[in-house]
């Protein structure tokens, strides 16, 4: 900063990276002013001689780096202002990757969502946040996300958890025999036991005149009905069938005690589900702003910086960025590998049904396919124009592919701040 100013030098920066960005339309006239206020600096943006969409939340967070981490925060109620704090803030200069620490969990319902910008961490309660949305872009940090959620209800002990993983057991069955913790392999058994369990939690609160099972917990203590939470990974996959059984779980079952966590990688194709009245919505970076309002229902995360496990979690009308704890995946054991793939055996020889179709046809390319190929080229793999209903057949054999391809696990490295990678996503 040496002889400027601190306005000054928030004004350098932020000419600096509105011409990095090739935001100013006319440079010959005044982009924005500074205005200095005793708690905080506005920069106010002349919306006719800028590019307005350029000044976006990436905008911001890059300021926020190069003013050593202050805190910048963007409003557009009339017109566009940036609000830049004094304060260096005391933790986290940049949102970094902390490891999840579980003694840090306030209650045995709480489920850890990430390092906030303020350098708190952030819990949130099932029984508040009750029900999830968590979608994003592929490989960004959903089932990341969904593994350290599992651990800290794990580490509760206190809530039953359901858990559909959507890859065969590739990501959760990992969990299989630790106490509480049911791994699903048919979605559609368990949501009629489910449904089942929720009938006979009806009838106890029914006869016993309370609400809900909290309140029935309380006149209970020594038989309570524990919360039961649902997570369902790769949600978009699943069967129509067994979306409108998760909807209902959603929209019915919130007094009997269940707490649904549904991720997906496209929310476009489980609007039935986004519709549902889930409450608490974590969007991790999306391509499109239609995505990240699909989600979030606010504009936001399509301009999240492209780093893994960063989002934007919409929890009691509040919107707060963060980046999730890093967790460390326990090896499966060879029993459970074993008996998993035993049943998805059992499994094929079942009835087909749409789901198998697409399954079959992706395995039968498997071989060929490689991650750089064209829808198109799919298609002619599979003997298939990609048009109307193939379109959509082949984006579900795309989607099942990477899902069940394994990704590289090096990227949470601190160490190496994903350059490469994630920065050519962002371009
Ligand atoms: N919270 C996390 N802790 C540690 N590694 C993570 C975390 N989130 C993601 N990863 C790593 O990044 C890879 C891709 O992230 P993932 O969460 O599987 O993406 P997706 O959004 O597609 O579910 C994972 O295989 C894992 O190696
Ligand atoms: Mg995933």
């Amino acid at each position: 900063m040496n002889n400027m100013t601190f306005p000054n030098y928030v004004a350098a920066r932020t000419l600096a990276l509105l011409d990095q960005k090739k935001a100013r339309l006319d440079p010959m006239q005044t982009s924005f002013y500074v205005w200095q206020r005793p708690d905080r600096i506005v920069v106010v943006f002349d919306p006719t001689t800028i590019d307005i969409g350029k000044v976006n939340a990436d905008f911001a967070h890059r300021l926020s780096t190069q003013l050593q981490g202050r805190r910048v925060v963007r409003t557009n109620s009339r017109g566009l202002f940036l609000q830049v704090g004094y304060e260096i803030p005391p933790a986290l200069v940049e949102l970094t990757s902390m490891p999840l620490d579980l003694s840090k969990q306030p209650t045995p319902y709480h489920i850890p969502i990430g390092a906030t910008a303020a350098g708190r961490d952030l819990w949130v309660s099932i029984l508040e946040g009750d029900s999830f949305l968590v979608a994003g872009s592929r490989s960004m940090g959903k089932t990341g996300c969904l593994h350290s959620m599992i651990q800290a209800l794990q580490h509760g002990g206190q809530v039953e958890v359901y858990a559909f993983d959507g890859k065969d057991g590739v990501e959760f069955a990992r969990y299989i025999g630790q106490p509480k913790f049911h791994y699903v392999t048919s979605l559609k058994q368990t949501l009629d036991e489910l449904k089942a369990i929720a009938n006979e939690r009806r009838k106890a609160l029914l006869a016993s005149g309370q609400p809900n099972i909290l309140k029935y917990n309380e006149t209970h203590p020594d038989e309570p009905l524990l919360p039961i939470v649902l997570i369902v990974d790769e949600a978009a996959l699943t069967s129509d069938d067994e979306k409108a059984g998760l909807v209902e779980i959603v929209e019915r079952e919130r007094a009997t005690g269940f707490y649904p966590i549904l991720a997906t990688n496209r929310p476009e194709q489980s609007a039935l589900l986004v519709k549902s009245n889930l409450v608490t919505r974590i969007c991790f970076p999306v391509p499109s702003f239609h995505a990240s309002q699909m989600v979030l229902g606010q504009n936001g995360a399509e301009s999240l910086p492209k780093v893994q496990g960063r989002g934007l979690i919409v929890f009691k009308a509040r919107v707060m960025e963060f980046q999730t704890f890093r967790v460390t995946y326990p090896p499966t054991s060879e029993d459970t590998v074993r008996m998993v793939l035993s049943y998805h055996e059992q499994a094929i020889e079942q009835v087909p049904t749409v789901a198998d179709e697409i399954t079959q046809l992706a395995e039968s390319i498997r071989e060929k396919w490689d991650p750089t190929m064209s829808k198109r080229a799919v298609g002619r793999m599979i003997g298939q124009t990609y048009a109307g209903a193939w379109a959509r057949k082949i984006d579900q054999i795309l989607d099942y592919l990477a899902a069940t391809t394994a990704t590289a696990t090096t990227a949470f490295d601190q160490n190496s701040p994903q350059k490469g990678f994630f920065e050519a996503v962002a371009e």
